[in-house]
């Protein structure tokens, strides 16, 4: 028995829910063949000449790792030819990428993080790429508010995660489902269907060498995790340490600092994707003061303190930093 693939899965949800036009799911096909040739390179990355650096800083003034460039690129030319795509934008791309020919676009964003978690592509540990997708109101031709949306826009949002296996988990606003890489036939078969998370946690996912920079609110939530007894689990890789979360129950964080007051992640291509999915499943996440998913980011690579995972735990966070500054006291 082949199982359920995810052609298949698509194609039965556009039964039941007409709106889910055929064009969206070759969208969706698209990415996943992108994510299937991202895969085959991390897996050989220590053999591969993918591993190391570019030697380039990106526009978070960041290292480029050669990965990084490499899945930006596989997913870009594995969706500027579908006819679906206005313009795509990414955390490895400065400003937004609108499709070139005229004749060849779409109604359709695709919003992407190529490869995260890149710190942990030289040290085998596993990381991830998330992705987004709206339909701007207005003309095909995208310009940079296009992509200036709030989350609740979203009409489908995902994340793969390169670990033991390569996993897709994705929603489009009906229940969060999984979907496990069959590396043997090239198919991504249902493993993991309705995911709902735990409405309460017994795991903490942050970074405490930040801790001197955190406000009293952050210190005393993270605090109280312990004393709850909760365990301590931080991958690095955003994509990774969320999953779990999802599955098992938790919380990640990262808060602001007196350094950051808007902390690390971005709001367009990781905490919104995520958030979507979070709050299909059942979880929430805030920036401390609301739903991320009510907001709209004012630029592109706009950061955003993150609270992210079981639906308790992220209410608990917004009581313990309620009334406090971005970023601190
Ligand atoms: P990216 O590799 O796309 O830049 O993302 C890295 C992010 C995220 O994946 C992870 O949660 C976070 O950086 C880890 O940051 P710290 O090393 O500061 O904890
Ligand atoms: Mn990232
Ligand atoms: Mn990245």
């Amino acid at each position: 028995m082949l199982g359920m693939t995810l052609t298949r899965f698509i194609i039965e949800q556009q039964r039941q829910f007409p709106g889910v036009s055929g064009r969206f799911t070759s969208l969706l096909e698209g990415i996943t063949t992108a994510a299937k040739i991202i895969g085959r390179e991390v897996n050989k990355a220590g053999l591969a000449e993918t591993m190391g650096l570019t030697g380039r800083i990106n526009v978070h003034g960041e290292q480029v790792q050669k990965l990084d460039e490499f899945a930006n690129t596989t997913i870009i030319h594995a969706l500027d030819h579908t006819g679906l795509l206005a313009a795509m934008a990414s955390e490895e791309m400065e400003d937004f990428y609108p499709i070139p020919d005229p004749h060849a676009r779409g109604p359709y964003i695709l919003v992407f993080d190529p490869v995260d978690g890149s710190s942990n592509i030289d040290v085998n540990v596993s990381i991830g790429t998330i992705f987004s997708i709206y339909r701007p109101p207005g003309s095909a031709a995208a310009t940079a508010e296009s992509f200036l949306r709030p989350g609740r826009e979203q009409l489908c949002a995902g994340y793969f995660v390169y670990g033991s296996s390569t996993m897709l988990v994705y929603t489009t606003g009906r229940g969060v489902h999984g979907f496990t890489l069959d590396p043997t036939i090239g198919e991504f078969l249902l493993s993991h269907e309705s995911i709902r998370i735990p409405e309460r946690g017994a795991i903490y996912s942050v970074n405490e060498g930040n801790a001197a920079g955190w406000s009293s609110g952050v210190r005393a939530y993270v605090d109280s995790r312990k004393e709850g007894g909760c365990s301590a689990r931080y991958i690095g890789s955003l994509v990774s340490d969320f999953h779990r979360n999802l599955l098992k129950g938790g919380v990640f964080l990262y808060p602001g600092d007196r350094k950051s007051p808007e902390g690390k992640l971005r709001l367009l291509y990781e905490a919104s994707p995520l958030a979507f999915v979070a709050e299909q499943a059942g979880g929430a996440a805030s920036n401390g003061t609301g739903p991320i998913l009510d907001l709209a980011p004012k630029t592109l690579h706009q950061r955003v303190p993150l609270a992210i995972g079981s639906r308790l735990d992220v209410e608990e966070f917004e009581a313990a930093v309620s009334g406090e500054a971005p970023g601190g006291d």
